[in-house]
């Protein structure tokens, strides 16, 4: 990486930036590093494009950002055990982790911090694109009554049609301060959010559908579009995100690490 520039333009208002000039296929410089780790602060959302990483590469770039995760229920590739194969085939239906807007992996305890998503190969488009939304703005837009509010609860984050145990059910706060950043972010989804601690349910969905509709609001949103060997990283602890499911008849294949917080 020494000696090149890296150029960096956003994507959107609300998040995202590319970065041009890296190349991830070779160990970074500790001030590499460094200087990656600040961008995805501030920019929440990285693609990379033109990318050629081997799974072993593609896990140590997620290792600069916590510790990769091994899923206990969805397949991983061959080569690594902590790299998931994100398809959809010509005849699937549904797209990979189903249309909901989600971070990824929330019913851990600690919870992911970062998923890096390579691309494999990515049908002709225009089509198959990843939405983010940005959970700060999700925050900051509430009113002080109700962020108040919210700063006292937790939720229950649960993996679906599972018995709950510590592999598969986390409570944490509803309004998490990032580690990096220091700022305040929503942190529910409609993923894996169950319920509030001590509330039931029934008693929940109200409260959590009207900030699932609030959280993903068109301002708060950016759209990242794929190309073959693009890596797309992103900060579960800060943005939702939702794919696509606008490419029937194709194929979509891309892999996946996601890292845990340290
Ligand atoms: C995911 O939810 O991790 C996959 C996102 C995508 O396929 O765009």
């Amino acid at each position: 990486m020494s000696g090149t520039r890296w150029v960096v333009s956003r994507l959107s208002n609300a998040l995202g930036a590319m970065v041009i000039g890296l190349d991830l296929s070779e160990p970074l410089t500790r001030e590499a590093e460094e200087r990656l780790v600040e961008l995805l602060h501030e920019h929440l959302v990285l693609v990379f494009p033109d990318q050629h990483l081997t799974p072993t590469r593609h896990v140590e770039v997620g290792q600069l950002f916590g510790d990769p995760y091994v899923h206990p229920f969805l397949h991983s590739i061959p080569e690594h055990e902590a790299i998931l194969q994100v398809a959809k085939e010509p005849h699937d239906d549904e797209v990979f982790g189903g249309e909901y807007w989600h971070a990824d992996i929330t019913f851990r305890n600690p919870p992911s911090s970062v998923s890096l998503l390579y691309a494999i190969d990515i049908p002709d488009g225009p089509c198959g694109d990843t939405l983010f939304a940005n959970q700060f703005f999700a925050y900051e837009t509430l009113s002080p009554a109700m962020q108040s509010t919210l700063e006292r609860l937790e939720a229950v984050h649960v993996y679906p049609d599972v018995d709950e145990s510590e592999e598969t059910a986390a409570v944490h706060p509803v309004v998490r301060t990032h580690p990096g950043s220091g700022k305040k972010a929503l942190f529910v989804n409609a993923a894996f959010v169950d319920r509030f601690a001590g509330w039931t349910a029934a008693e929940s969905r109200p409260l959590l559908e009207q900030l699932h509709a609030h959280q993903t609001r068109p301002e708060f949103q950016g759209r990242v579009r794929w190309d073959d060997h693009q890596l797309t990283v992103w900060d579960n602890r800060a943005v939702l995100h939702y794919a696509m499911n606008d490419y029937p008849g194709k194929r979509r294949i891309l892999q996946r690490v996601t890292v845990m917080e340290r």
